[in-house]
């Protein structure tokens, strides 16, 4: 090999020496390093960065950017290790043939640490995004900032936080973490939109086992403090747990086929078979609401009976299960759902329902993605913890979200509609475009059992020291009072709810309100920006 301190060597005083000059700085930045990289990464499980990007990206497709690039750190002597690429590999490609960015650390490079070099490359990469309205895609797999750099390496991470705030909302920005992501690098990923984990070798977390230990004295490891589960399921900061990388990439894959390229663009239409007459399946809706009210049902039958071919692709499955949020296709057009689910916890609302619900609807809406919402919901979960932890300033979120929203919002109602839970998922004063109720739907302040028990107190106390059935008069005033206030066609009457429609017609009204909403255009006051409660 030749050092770069050498006088030229005679083999480039010729084109023939220089292209083969060339071709071995090429096997020694591409293949050389990614031999090395798969011995150190295999064993555990791990592929290397360029095989990920190989994996992610349509074959063939992927041009990359700077991988002649070397760090100028002379910092403990790291002048003595220069290699080709720093630590992360970067460039552009395809997904289904759709335009996407990419970068993708090198954890066998420096731990792949974020120093100047490194960071340069990224932000070069993410600007390109920016330039070209591409999707960008990191997959993480870095101990952080680069120690031996310093101040260069911090500021590094606080152009990328830049750029990650300034792309939101104007390009998708997809995080898979596949190694550790350690310290304030973490806040890279938490601003992006959607965070893929790997199970059992990534993690994340701001501060460390042995910091935590030596702070607070509590010992905790690794997975248990940042790993993909307790990241999908406790903190909610992932949207994906993958089963190994091979998922998670698949998984990013899937999701950019349902996402336009950035703001101003549409997302990609698929061929569908849509059926224009009532099914067999529509038919079977007529069915899943159970006469008893407090029984559960799954939501997510009424959801894949709407959506094209029954495809829906969950996000954040195991966050927050009494809300469901994914994507899927209606006409062969992409349509963000946000439904309660009544099998978990009956659907109430709580803090982090909320939190889901609100930042998914804030991403369609930025995107240009119609939202159906699906309501059964009996309220907010009671409780102080919930008090406490803040339910009023964190649950208003989602009322600011789908306050603010503009895009095409199409709400049904299934079931149960009950005070603040009813007015926050997407009715009409909030801004639905089309409220359907189905003839199961209890529309009110509060439940039956509730309120009879407010109105009728007195009634109630009355018969119970005159001896009578207590019990039957309460379900005879219960009856009276879902018959007489909770009707769907009150709602209907006053034209809060603009049809009453049978289950088995849902899909082919959802279908009809999506085209007659592909027109529309609405506008916020003009601002700065709003203060969304955080
Ligand atoms: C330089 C690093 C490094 C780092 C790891 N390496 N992290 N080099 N800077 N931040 C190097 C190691 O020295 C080692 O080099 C190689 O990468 C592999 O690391 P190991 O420790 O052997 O691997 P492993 O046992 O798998 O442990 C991985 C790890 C651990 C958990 C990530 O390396 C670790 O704790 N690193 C430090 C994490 C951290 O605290 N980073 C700073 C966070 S603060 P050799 O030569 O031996 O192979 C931060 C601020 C961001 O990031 C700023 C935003 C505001």
């Amino acid at each position: 090999m030749t050092s770069e301190n050498d006088t030229a060597p005679e083999y480039l005083a010729t084109t023939a020496g220089r292209i083969a000059d060339h071709r071995r700085k090429y096997q020694e930045a591409v293949g050389d390093r990614d031999a090395a990289a798969a011995a150190k990464q295999h064993p555990r499980g791990k592929m290397t960065a360029r095989e990920r990007i190989a994996s992610l990206l349509d074959p063939g497709s992927f041009v990359e950017f700077d991988k002649y690039v070397k760090h100028r750190s002379t910092a403990f002597g790291m002048d003595a290790n220069r290699p080709f690429g720093d630590a992360v590999v970067t460039g552009a490609g395809t997904i289904h043939g759709r335009q996407v960015v990419v970068y993708s650390q090198d954890f066998t490079t420096f731990g792949g640490s974020l120093g100047e070099a490194a960071g340069e490359k990224i932000v070069k990469a993410m600007d390109f995004a920016m330039k070209t309205g591409a999707p960008i895609i990191g997959m993480l797999d870095s101990g952080g900032a680069r120690i031996q750099e310093g101040v260069f390496s911090l500021s590094q991470y606080a152009r990328i936080f830049k750029r990650n705030t300034l792309s939101s909302g104007v390009i998708p920005q997809i995080s898979i973490v596949m190694g550790p992501s350690a310290g304030g690098a973490v806040y890279s990923p938490a601003l992006t939109d959607f965070v893929i984990m790997v199970d059992k070798t990534s993690n994340m977390f701001v501060t460390g086992p042995d910091v935590i230990k030596t702070v607070t004295g509590e010992e905790v490891g690794f997975e248990e403090l940042g790993g993909a589960l307790t990241h999908n399921k406790t903190s909610g900061v992932s949207h994906y747990l993958a089963s190994d990388e091979l998922d998670a990439l698949d998984y990013a894959r899937t999701l950019i086929s349902f996402l336009p390229d950035n703001n101003l663009a549409e997302a990609p239409i698929y061929d569908s078979d849509t059926a224009f007459e009532i099914t067999e399946a529509d038919r079977r809706l007529n069915t899943i609401i159970p006469d008893s009210q407090n029984q559960p049902y799954d939501m997510k039958v009424v959801i894949e009976a709407i959506l094209d071919g029954g495809d829906f692709l969950e996000v954040q499955p195991l966050f927050a299960p009494n809300i469901l949020i994914g994507f899927g296709r209606v006409e062969g057009r992409t349509v963000g759902i946000v439904a309660n689910q009544p099998n978990q916890m009956a659907g109430t609302l709580n803090i982090d329902a909320s939190e889901k619900a609100a930042r998914f609807v804030r991403f369609c809406d930025a995107f240009s993605i119609p939202i159906l919402t699906l309501v059964d919901v009996p309220g907010y979960l009671p409780g102080t913890e919930q008090e406490y932890q803040g339910v009023i300033r964190r649950g208003a979120k989602l009322l600011f979200a789908y306050a603010e929203a503009t895009v095409p919002l199409v709400t049904i109602i299934t079931r149960k509609a009950y005070g603040g839970a009813y007015i926050v998922m997407g009715s009409k004063e909030m801004g639905a475009d089309f409220n359907i109720a189905w003839p199961t739907a209890e529309i009110a302040v509060m439940g039956g059992a509730g309120a009879v028990n407010i109105l009728y107190r007195k009634e109630l106390a009355a018969a119970e020291a005159a001896g009578q059935d207590v019990e039957a008069l309460r379900a005879e005033l219960t009856a009276k009072y879902t018959a007489d206030v909770t009707s769907p066609f009150l709602a209907a009457e006053r034209g809060e709810i603009d049809n009453v429609l049978e289950p088995a017609g849902t899909r082919l009204a959802v279908i009809k309100a999506l085209r007659g909403l592909r027109g529309k255009r609405d506008e916020l006051p003009a601002k700065k920006h709003g203060n969304i409660p955080l």
